[in-house]
């Protein structure tokens, strides 16, 4: 038996250590989680991504009162890149999130199962890695790519 090790490096930063342009995507994502629909959990996400052209598109969770009929944050700002600007590569995508209470969380929150797979599928449409920033109060995150956070992932290759 061989034993097979994959690792994903987080870069822990403060929000000062961030460039311009993702301070930018970064308020987007903020202002995103008020454009939230969060009427069951109360826990209001916001994604904004940049296109290769520097344009920012944002998503926020939507939900329904059938609760696997809403969507996340993330994957309402690709499918919305996706749908409109089909032919721009997603570069970066910035997540913030508001808890119950209303305030921005203190740790970055991470996207779910489902939606690494879409950002998987992003990454693997565009033939480019995905930097992933994760806003919290007490201190941000940055993911290289969305492959880093689903490591032996089902991919596109496999129904070649
Ligand atoms: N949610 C997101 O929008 N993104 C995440 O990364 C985690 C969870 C949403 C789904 C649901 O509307 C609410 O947050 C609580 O799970």
């Amino acid at each position: 038996m061989t034993d097979v090790v994959k690792q994903v490096v987080i870069h822990e930063l403060i929000e000062d250590e961030l460039t311009l342009e993702d301070k930018e995507l970064l308020k987007a994502a903020k202002e995103a989680t008020y454009r939230s629909y969060a009427p069951y959990s109360h826990f209001s996400v916001g994604a904004a991504l940049r296109l290769d052209n520097g344009q920012i598109i944002t998503g926020s969770n939507q939900e329904n009162c059938a609760y696997p009929s809403g969507l996340c944050a993330e994957r309402t700002a690709v499918f919305n890149a996706n749908a409109n600007y089909p032919n721009n590569a997603v570069v970066s995508l910035c997540i913030a999130a508001r808890d119950t209470r209303g305030n921005f969380t203190e740790l970055p929150i991470t996207p779910c199962g489902s939606c690494r797979q879409v950002l998987v599928e992003t990454e693997h449409r565009y033939q480019k890695p995905i930097r992933i920033i994760l806003y919290g109060t007490k201190g941000l995150y940055i993911i290289d790519s969305a492959q880093d956070m689903l490591p032996v992932s089902f991919n596109a290759s496999y129904l070649e």
